[in-house]
């Protein structure tokens, strides 16, 4: 599907549930945000049909993310389903980790295509006061068990807020060293609590890396889906990646759409453009009529962010990251 602008919409991250069993700060504010009803969260039989349509008309990947969605019942199954829908070429997950043992032979036999655990700091008492809640030992577990299993690939994500200093760095990419695990820096967003934060730029995180790993050799292989910029690093197995949408725009190769777990075709992080697809799941329309749907949403999808922009207000994203899809 190509939308107004030329781009090949041919990915899809979907929401499988808001809800999560971490509070991240730059997510949710502490207390949370209020549970969509369980009545209007899509059922895997609903997600399963979008899914469908879409890879009638170009989906190939597709991402399954939350809140946390391990934490829905049977994400494993739908994966597997997923799986089997001619056309889509990989199914990923992105996950807080906090479950990832327990799941990590449910998710390779479902087949997914790689997990992505998101992992902002290597001190647990930093972890803590980012994610509001103990869980760090279970995350490193996590990892460091899909490390031994090595089943399938393995990515980890770093939004570094509140400064990394040089010894977290070195010891987040330590993780690359001997797996192939890369790992990914990415730059806090500001949407919904993100909007208080800034992250250390990709450039001190860069400094840093070269002056005690040597040379980051730009990698032109794509890995993942789409905007990461990877580096290689003599030594190390797996590869540094840097996704940095505000610092580095990456709007005019975007190929993404997002599906919230209420429902909703979302076209742009910032944006509310796109169109509730509910009434078309619920109230006995045909495929043809959720594909004009689907179509009319991706026509929706704007230009570029505008981030940098101070005015236009209209239409803002207000939702936090859990709500929206990450
Ligand atoms: N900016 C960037 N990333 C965010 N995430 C959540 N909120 C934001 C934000 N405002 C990330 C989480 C996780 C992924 C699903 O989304 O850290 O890696
Ligand atoms: Fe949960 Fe991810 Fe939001 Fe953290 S960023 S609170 S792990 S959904």
């Amino acid at each position: 599907m190509i939308d107004n602008f030329g781009r090949n919409i041919d990915y899809i991250r979907i929401s499988v549930t808001d809800r999560c069993n971490l509070r991240c700060v730059y997510c949710m504010p502490e207390e949370g945000v209020e549970n969509i009803l369980h009545r209007n969260v899509l059922t895997f039989d609903e997600i399963l049909r979008i899914c469908r349509v879409l890879a009638q008309n170009g989906l190939k990947k597709v991402k399954i993310t939350g809140g946390e969605p391990l934490v829905r019942r049977g994400v494993a199954n739908l994966i597997k389903q997923i799986k089997d829908i001619e056309g889509i070429e990989s199914v990923t997950i992105t996950t807080n980790g906090v479950l990832l043992t327990e799941q990590y032979h449910n998710l390779v036999g479902a087949g997914v295509d790689s997990i992505t655990v998101s992992l902002d700091t290597m001190d647990r008492a930093k972890y803590e006061k980012i994610t509001r809640r103990d869980e760090f030992k279970k995350v490193i577990e996590g990892i460091r068990y899909a490390q031994r299993e090595n089943k399938v690939r393995l990515k980890i994500n770093a939004v570094p807020i509140y400064g990394l200093d040089e010894t977290e760095i070195l010891s987040l990419i330590d993780f690359a060293r001997e797996s192939d695990t890369d790992v990914r820096f990415i730059e806090v967003m500001p949407i919904g609590s993100g909007t208080e934060f800034e992250s250390i730029t990709e450039d001190d995180i860069r400094k840093v890396i070269e002056k005690h790993c040597g040379r980051l050799t730009l990698c032109e292989e794509i890995r993942g889906n789409g905007p990461s910029v990877h580096y290689s690093l003599d030594g190390f197995k797996g590869k540094i990646g840097f996704i940095s949408a505000i610092s580095h725009k990456f709007c005019d190769k975007c190929n993404r759409v997002r599906l919230t777990a209420d429902g909703y075709l979302k076209t742009c992080l910032q944006f509310e453009a796109g169109i509730n697809l509910m009434p078309y799941l619920r109230e006995g329309k045909t495929d043809a009529q959720l594909l004009e749907a689907l179509n009319f949403g991706i026509s929706q999808k704007p230009k570029a962010h505008q981030f940098d922009q101070k005015e236009n207000f209209e239409k803002r994203e207000y939702r936090n990251m859990s709500q929206i899809g990450g």
